[in-house]
């Protein structure tokens, strides 16, 4: 099979609730920077769209830089319609969820903030690809405390997804910020392979080979 094109996200999401306030989370984009480097380093082209983080663009991958989860779902669908032949989307980025339902214009007083906070959902970008489609490796993560592979399988289900990517967050070295992961891989099936403590780059390189197995095995 000829190379597959990686449509990668990373980082966090920023949802403004007025010019210098934000909801957000500590995803440094390790994670998504990895697989976009070694997917480029397998021979694939590479699109990357990043949430606001200090990494490095890795040489030869095309980068989008994105704020909120919206601005996130135009990036990924622009992406994956932009070209032909076989896609793999790795979702690494931890997408917010909720987003303040108005961002005020101008920055607001501590006197205006109480109590103000109204929150609303935001489009999950998955879900929103919807269902399996030929042609399309679709790869979740999941970084939860507690039930990891319970909780991913529920996601893999969910979301109709080829593969969830579990991180137990509240483990030493994973999860945020790590450059270690220790992760499970969870199918639609329900078989879960637990990997041992890892570099993300290798985390991100047996991504990258199961993705290409993946898209061979529909083909
Ligand atoms: O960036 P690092 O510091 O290296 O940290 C890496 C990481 C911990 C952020 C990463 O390994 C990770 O686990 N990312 C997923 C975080 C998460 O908990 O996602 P979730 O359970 O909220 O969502 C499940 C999946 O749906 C994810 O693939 C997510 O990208 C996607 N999602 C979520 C919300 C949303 N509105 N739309 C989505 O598509």
């Amino acid at each position: 099979m000829k190379a597959l094109r990686f449509v990668v996200t990373a980082g966090p999401t920023r949802e403004y609730l007025d010019p210098v306030r934000f909801l957000s989370n500590p995803s440094t984009g390790r994670m998504g920077f990895a697989v976009a480097r070694a997917a480029r380093a397998a021979g694939h082209e590479v699109v990357l769209i990043a949430g606001p983080v200090a990494q490095r663009t890795p040489r030869g991958v095309r980068r989008v830089d994105v704020e909120s989860a919206r601005d996130m779902l135009c990036a990924v669908r622009q992406a994956m319609s932009a070209g032909k032949g076989p896609v793999a989307l790795v979702m690494t980025a931890a997408v917010a969820d909720w987003r303040p339902a108005a961002c005020a214009a101008r920055k607001l007083k501590k006197t205006q903030m109480s109590g103000m906070l109204r929150l609303v959902r935001n489009p999950d970008i998955l879900k929103s690809l919807g269902r399996r489609a030929r042609g399309v490796v679709r790869i979740g993560f999941a970084a939860e405390t507690g039930e990891p592979t319970a909780e991913a399988a529920r996601k893999c289900r969910a979301k109709k997804l080829d593969l969830v990517v579990a991180n137990d967050v509240s483990q030493p070295g994973s999860g945020f910020g790590t450059t270690t992961n220790r992760v499970a891989f969870v199918f639609p099936d329900g078989r879960v392979e637990p990997l041992p403590l890892m570099s993300k780059d290798a985390v991100a390189r047996r991504i990258v080979r199961l993705a290409r197995q993946m898209a061979e095995a529909a083909q």
